[in-house]
């Protein structure tokens, strides 16, 4: 004769087996395993058993709750299994689906990877600077004098509080040599900003990659090596870089770079891509003067700078004819990027 566990036992497993639906099965668990549910019961009842019975019982107990618990657990998963099928059968799988708009990166936020990345191989740390600027970081810092014509209303947005929006990432030199004493090699992409008329080559809004190197000795052949190396894994080893000699206040010799290269659509004449030259001593003292040290002692310390158009560095290395289609979000050109 089966102990009345086993019978109960059976008889829960029947129940659960055959239970029509989830209500009904939840109403089997509670009959059985609930608070006061018959299994339940018997764990209560154990206390009073004498001690030869108590083992018995309990090993019994345990093989049935577990017998019972796992069936719940199977006819649930039924449940669920055959909702799911009836929820698929619903589908109407010839359809045509919901097409999912996959992005992709802008050519010259591509750009901008492309070139962080080459500079980054160099040893070149990041470094960044506000959009809107003082006239101090903007110009006087950077030895550009009051009656400078950049600094003319006709050039610059300026705010009306006296601020600007900056002419140039050239800002971003100074706020990285107040922040920290020398070496310094950071590069510093960003946005520019000039009172240009908007044509296929002028834009109010431009980029740049601003670049500063500090150090013992640096020298012009420096500069150039960078910016040659630079060039050539951005536009392929046969590109031609040429430097020709310039002026700008914050740099002494000042020199602007070329690039020509056969591989580029636009290759065969030389495309000014960059300004650039050794920090003028000037400079340096003005950070000396904001440090309130001699951090930047010109007869130690010695750097290079430049400031690549990376507009136009985008639309050479891509053969974008316009740089009005940067800002226009025209999906049609945007894909071609894709
Ligand atoms: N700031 C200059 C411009 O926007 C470009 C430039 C020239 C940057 C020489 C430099 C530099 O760092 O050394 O036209």
């Amino acid at each position: 004769m089966p102990h009345p566990l086993e019978q109960l036992g059976d008889e829960a497993l029947r129940e659960i087996d055959s239970a029509p639906d989830e209500q009904a099965l939840e109403a089997a668990r509670i009959k059985y395993l609930g608070k006061s549910g018959s299994i339940s019961a018997w764990g209560e009842q154990m206390k009073t058993l004498s001690k030869e019975g108590k083992p018995i019982v309990g090993k019994l107990l345990n093989e049935v709750r577990t017998a019972i618990t796992a069936a719940l657990e199977a006819r649930a998963q039924t449940f669920h299994a055959q909702k799911e099928t009836e929820g698929l059968a619903k589908i109407d799988i010839s359809l045509p689906g919901t097409p999912r708009e996959v992005g992709a990166i802008h050519p010259l936020t591509q750009m901008w990877d492309r070139s962080i990345e080459i500079f980054r191989r160099m040893g070149f740390a990041l470094a960044d600077g506000p959009d809107i600027e003082n006239e101090w970081h903007c110009f006087d810092a950077l030895n550009t004098p009051p009656e400078h014509p950049a600094r003319n209303e006709q050039d610059t947005f300026y705010l009306a509080d006296g601020r600007l929006l900056r002419t140039h990432t050239s800002t971003v030199q100074i706020r990285t040599m107040q922040a920290a004493p020398p070496p310094i090699r950071v590069i510093s992409p960003g946005a520019a900003y000039r009172r240009d008329e908007l044509d296929a080559t002028h834009s109010p809004q431009f980029h740049q990659i601003e670049g500063l190197y500090v150090d013992e000795n640096v020298s012009v052949a420096d500069l150039k090596g960078t910016l040659e190396f630079f060039m050539r894994e951005l536009f392929g080893a046969d590109t031609a870089v040429q430097f020709r000699p310039h002026f700008f206040p914050f740099t002494e010799p000042s020199l602007e770079v070329y690039v020509k290269s056969k591989a580029l659509k636009s290759g065969e004449r030389w495309i000014e891509v960059a300004g650039s030259g050794v920090v003028h001593p000037a400079v340096f003292e003005q950070v000396n003067k904001a440090r309130g040290d001699k951090a930047y002692d010109p007869e130690k310390w010695s750097g290079y700078a430049f400031g690549l158009g990376m507009d136009r560095l985008a639309m050479i290395l891509f053969d974008i004819p316009d740089i009005r289609l940067f800002a226009q979000n025209d999906l049609r050109f945007l894909r071609q990027f894709a």
